[in-house]
């Protein structure tokens, strides 16, 4: 079976919006991993823009599947998790200008010290990184357990020929992955329509999606929120 990981921050940015107490994370891990996600992923982020420490600690209490935790690979981090022990750290790029994770991570040999910490504590480390063949081999190198690949810049072409020679590069990036004997993830801009060409690969073993799944949620959620408060306000 091929595993889904649903990324729930777009649930606490929400909540941070009114810096209260709905709609609550943990509820919706526990819908998600109802429904069939094998992993919930979350990005704390260095600002707290969305996901809590709070958040993180319940989460790793209550989630029963796997817990994915998305991180910028800070000191700060690092302790967090050998603390916290998710079951995969994946290493991302974090900028505290942007609006969400843009462009894979700068993988360097220094990372080999982080990922060897985060391994010794018994965590699965991922890195996110552009389907970029040598970057692949040094994620090998220094001692990756997985590799996701940065779907982002896929899912934002719009010419077909571009999206073609995009779709090739992630092809071959995965291979390489698989090759080398690391688990293969896709990530990132993924949605409804877009996702087919991936799964017509037949190479990835993990999607991590977030925003597509949450905007879906709004909608298929939306006709009964308002049915209640209707039938509230005339009750
Ligand atoms: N995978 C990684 C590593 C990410 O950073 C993100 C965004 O937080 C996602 C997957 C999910 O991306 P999206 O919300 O666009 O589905």
């Amino acid at each position: 079976m091929i595993q889904l990981g649903v990324n729930i921050d777009h649930v606490a940015t929400i909540r941070q919006a009114r810096m209260g107490i709905e709609p609550e994370p943990v509820q919706a891990a526990a819908i998600a991993e109802q429904h069939g996600a094998d992993q919930i992923t979350i990005h704390l982020r260095e600002d707290r823009r969305h996901i809590q420490d709070r958040d993180l600690k319940i989460l790793r209490k209550t989630i029963q599947t796997r817990l994915n935790l998305e991180m910028a690979a800070t000191d700060e981090m690092i302790e967090i998790a050998k603390k916290i022990k998710p079951d995969t750290v994946t290493l991302v790029p974090e900028k505290r200008e942007e609006l969400t994770t843009e462009g894979g991570l700068n993988l360097k040999p220094e990372h080999a010290e982080k990922i060897k910490q985060l391994k010794a504590a018994g965590i699965e480390v991922s890195v996110f990184i552009e389907p970029d063949l040598e970057m692949i081999k040094l994620a090998k190198e220094i001692g990756a357990d997985a590799v996701e690949i940065h779907t982002g810049k896929y899912a934002n072409l719009k010419d077909k020929n571009e999206i073609q020679i995009e779709l090739e590069r992630i092809y071959d990036a995965a291979i390489l992955v698989e090759e080398l004997d690391m688990r293969v993830v896709a990530g990132h801009g993924l949605n409804y329509h877009n996702i087919h060409e991936l799964v017509e690969m037949d190479v990835f073993e993990e999607y991590n999606i977030g925003h597509s799944i949450i905007s879906r949620a709004v909608f298929t959620g939306l006709a009964e929120a308002v049915l209640e408060m209707k039938t509230l306000i005339n009750s």
